[in-house]
């Protein structure tokens, strides 16, 4: 056994108290409460998607002609393809719920606020390639509804000013729905987008290891109390526990409510009602109660704020001397933003 140590200890020269020194992060007490630390879910949510979206590449075939026959082979006659696709379509859902809740967290607890800024941003970013994963991903599966939600989107898009145009065009790869554009979603949606969040995962991780985890005094813990916990074992047994709920949670979804293949897309006929995804209802509800014109430039302004979100919240606090004018106004689009959802998703048109 020695011999073995010895020899793996030449060849992969870190000692354990390296190992230990890296592994050994001190974490807060608060993060011993699940909604703090939510933000390992989405994490262990990506590896999930990755997994199943391998398995599934082996067999979907990004063509016009072939993309839901392929979809229907994965569903109908792939050994446990129907699991795997369900997997993958509520573990999407699942992750982009717990992205929107983690945001929160940091957000209502201002954990954004300085030295956390740049943090902030790479997070913003993560939300913009975890929303724009999911329509990707939507898309491929050559539906009437995706279909549709595809080509509204790229006229909405054609109405942002300066750029508008051109991302529509290099979305679509020309200037409506044609052969090549399902092989682009493809490539966004299992190249480009998971390489560059695999990146800013490691970069927000990074940052996070730098600054540590925000420190939050519980009012019921007295000043000499401990104060922090090991990474490891303890959290990371947290965070494995929360990982195995999870994956139960989701193969009991998986099983129970199954994905189903809608009807095959035509591009001639218009579905009476085109939807998109639960995350975009916000903004679809948006769209329709203002001109196309106006939607899109309070969702630039606002999208715009949020990445902006901790200089601005600096400057409110300044003027107004309230510190906790963040919680008033996040208060308010939360209601906004679950009102809008829910208004949406109970009404046909
Ligand atoms: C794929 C998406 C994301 C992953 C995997 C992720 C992962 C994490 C993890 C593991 C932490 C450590 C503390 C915790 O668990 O809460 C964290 C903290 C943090 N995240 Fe995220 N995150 C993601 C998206 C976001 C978004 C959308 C934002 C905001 C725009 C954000 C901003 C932050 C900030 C500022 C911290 C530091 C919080 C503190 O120190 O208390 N993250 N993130």
């Amino acid at each position: 056994m020695s011999r073995i140590a010895e020899w793996l200890a030449e060849r992969v020269p870190v000692s354990g108290a390296q190992l230990h020194e890296l592994t050994n992060e001190p974490v807060p007490n608060h993060l011993k409460r699940w909604w703090f630390c939510l933000g390992g879910t989405p994490a262990y949510l990506f590896v999930v998607q990755i997994i199943t979206g391998i398995l599934l590449a082996f067999y979907y075939q990004p063509s016009a002609t072939t993309a839901y026959d392929s979809i229907a082979y994965i569903t109908d006659h792939a050994s446990y393809g129907w699991f795997i696709r369900s997997m993958h379509k509520w573990a999407a859902t699942f992750m982009i719920a717990a992205v929107i809740l983690h945001q929160m967290r940091v957000y209502f607890t201002g954990a954004y606020r300085r030295p956390r800024e740049i943090n902030w941003l790479i997070g913003m970013c993560l939300l913009m390639c975890t929303l724009l994963i999911g329509f990707t991903g939507y898309s491929l599966a050559f539906e009437q509804l995706s279909y549709w939600g595809a080509t509204v989107a790229a006229n909405i898009s054609d109405a942002v000013p300066v750029a508008g145009r051109f991302a529509k065009q290099m979305l679509l790869g020309g200037d409506s729905y044609n052969e090549r554009t399902l092989s682009r979603f493809y490539i966004l949606h299992a190249a480009v987008l998971p390489a560059t969040m695999i990146l800013l995962i490691a970069i927000h991780i990074m940052f996070i290891r730098l600054h540590g985890v925000s420190e939050l005094q519980a009012e019921e813990e007295s000043d000499d109390a401990p104060r922090h916990f090991n990474f490891f074992p303890d959290h990371l047994l947290t965070e494995i526990t929360i990982g195995l709920v999870l994956m139960i949670l989701l193969s009991a979804i998986s099983t129970i409510f199954p994905v189903m293949m809608g009807p095959k897309a035509d591009p001639l006929t218009t579905p009476e009602v085109i939807k998109p995804e639960w995350w975009f209802y916000v903004s679809f509800r948006w769209l329709k109660l203002f001109s196309l014109s106006f939607a899109v430039l309070s969702t630039g302004f606002i999208v715009g704020a949020m990445f902006l979100w901790p200089w601005i919240d600096g400057a409110l606090r300044k003027i107004t001397g309230k510190e906790e004018i963040s919680v008033y106004i996040g208060i308010v689009a939360t209601l906004l933003l679950v009102g809008l959802t829910v208004w949406e998703a109970v009404v046909t048109h």
